[in-house]
């Protein structure tokens, strides 16, 4: 079942032996059978992964002392590994830290890259601990056919993005792997183990690789599970190897990070923790996510005030009746309307956004009006972020890539 990325299903099968469903989700392709998406249910059963359920997310609260982010109130971030660990260490004041990474596979990231971010700046500022940020321009370099050179330059103007949506430089270290890990020893001696825990037959079960990949792609899955461990960056953990990390994710990006919790315990580090999320769905329905490659599927952190308002109004799947009179008879359907799923991953008023359901499924609020507040709150959230990239210089990109202790004592 090899796909057009040298991606085979196997490793869709989970822990329980369960039959894999239609759906593909692994780290190169997302595709659902049904029009409502991918069945997460089925998805954490298969990836072995544990839901998170209303008592996981009063442990949140109480630990917080703050209600959770919208994105896990709502089911958004659904998925998790050893979160529970994470609020325990977190309440016994010891510490932990954040690990997340970008694929820079064009200059320009669109609304579902974002998502993952704001979550991540969320739990920093929740949790108040360190943050480590890989730019994998080398895993595009070879998944794409793209140069060495372009790959770089990407990881640039997409750290430009990151940090316009707030990150703070005294607790964020954003990397580029082309240039960290040629300086960094105890990086590579951290991928050197992971290499040598991992064989071939183990590479090719979870990640569907074949024979004839470049052995780039074989051997990258060390480089994505490196940063899990607190000793690769001796700068900022003062050599320490025991500090715990814990990863926001898509959950297309799990298979990485089973295989590297699989062989923590072999080179004596502790596991990484997760958090995975949904997918942020493709302006023409929830069946894939948005993707870069296709303009018209995005709405890239680029566009106009006009070209978000056309994009909408011509692309966004909508849930709606066929005409206004079968709308107000039977109402719209909200689980497949991607303006509604977009606003459930954007406006955070609770009630407002209930108030939408509502009068969406009734029939009362028409498709138009549904996507008009969607336009202006995406037109109103890039303006603002494109006045704060402009702010981003090279000097400010490079005073977070710069190897250095952040404000965090070990
Ligand atoms: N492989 C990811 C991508 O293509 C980038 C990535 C690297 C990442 N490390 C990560 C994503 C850790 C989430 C968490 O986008």
């Amino acid at each position: 079942m090899a796909n057009t990325t040298g991606m085979a299903n196997l490793n869709l099968t989970g822990d329980d032996g369960t039959v894999p469903t239609e759906d593909e989700v692994n780290p190169w392709e997302v595709h659902a059978s049904s029009a409502t998406g991918v069945d997460y249910d089925k998805l954490i059963k298969r990836f072995g992964s544990s839901p998170i359920d209303s008592a996981l997310l009063s442990k949140f609260e109480t630990t917080l002392g703050q209600p959770p982010h919208f994105l896990l109130r709502r089911g958004i971030v659904f998925s998790h590994r050893d979160m529970d660990q994470i609020l325990a260490l977190h309440s016994q004041g010891k510490p932990f830290f954040l690990y997340t990474g970008r694929g820079p596979s064009s200059e320009a990231m669109h609304m579902g890259h974002v998502i993952p971010f704001l979550f991540t700046k969320w739990l920093q500022e929740a949790f108040n601990v360190p943050l480590v940020i890989q730019m994998t321009d080398d895993e595009k370099f070879l998944w794409k056919d793209i140069s060495l050179e372009t790959a770089r330059s990407y990881t640039t103007e997409n750290a430009k993005d990151i940090i316009a949506l707030g990150f703070d430089p005294e607790r964020t270290f954003i990397f580029s792997d082309l240039d960290y890990i040629g300086s960094s020893p105890e990086f590579y001696r951290n991928m050197c183990r992971v290499q040598k825990a991992v064989t071939f037959n183990q590479a090719k079960g979870i990640f569907g690789f074949t024979e004839s990949d470049c052995i780039g792609k074989i051997s990258f899955p060390a480089i994505q599970a490196a940063p899990s461990f607190s000793s690769s960056f001796p700068h900022i953990f003062n050599s320490r190897s025991d500090i715990p990390c814990l990863i926001p994710c898509a959950i297309d990006q799990d298979p990485y990070f089973r295989m590297t919790r699989d062989v923590a315990p072999r080179i004596g580090c502790p596991k990484p923790a997760l958090l995975h999320s949904t997918f942020f769905p493709a302006l023409q329905g929830c069946q894939t996510k948005m993707s870069a490659s296709d303009p018209n599927s995005s709405v890239f952190l680029t566009d106009t005030p006009k070209a978000v308002k056309d994009k909408i109004n011509k692309y966004a799947f909508s849930g709606g009746g066929a005409t206004v009179e079968e709308h107000k008879k039977n109402g719209g359907n909200c689980d497949i309307d991607v303006s509604y799923q977009y606003l459930r991953f954007f406006l955070d008023d609770d009630q407002r956004l209930e108030k939408i359901l509502q009068d969406y499924s009734s029939g009362e609020l028409l498709t138009g009006y549904l996507k008009k507040e969607l336009i202006e709150l995406l037109q109103a959230f890039l303006k603002s972020h494109q006045e704060k990239r402009k702010a981003v210089t090279d000097e400010v990109v490079k005073q977070f890539m710069t190897p250095r202790k952040l404000k965090f004592d070990y």
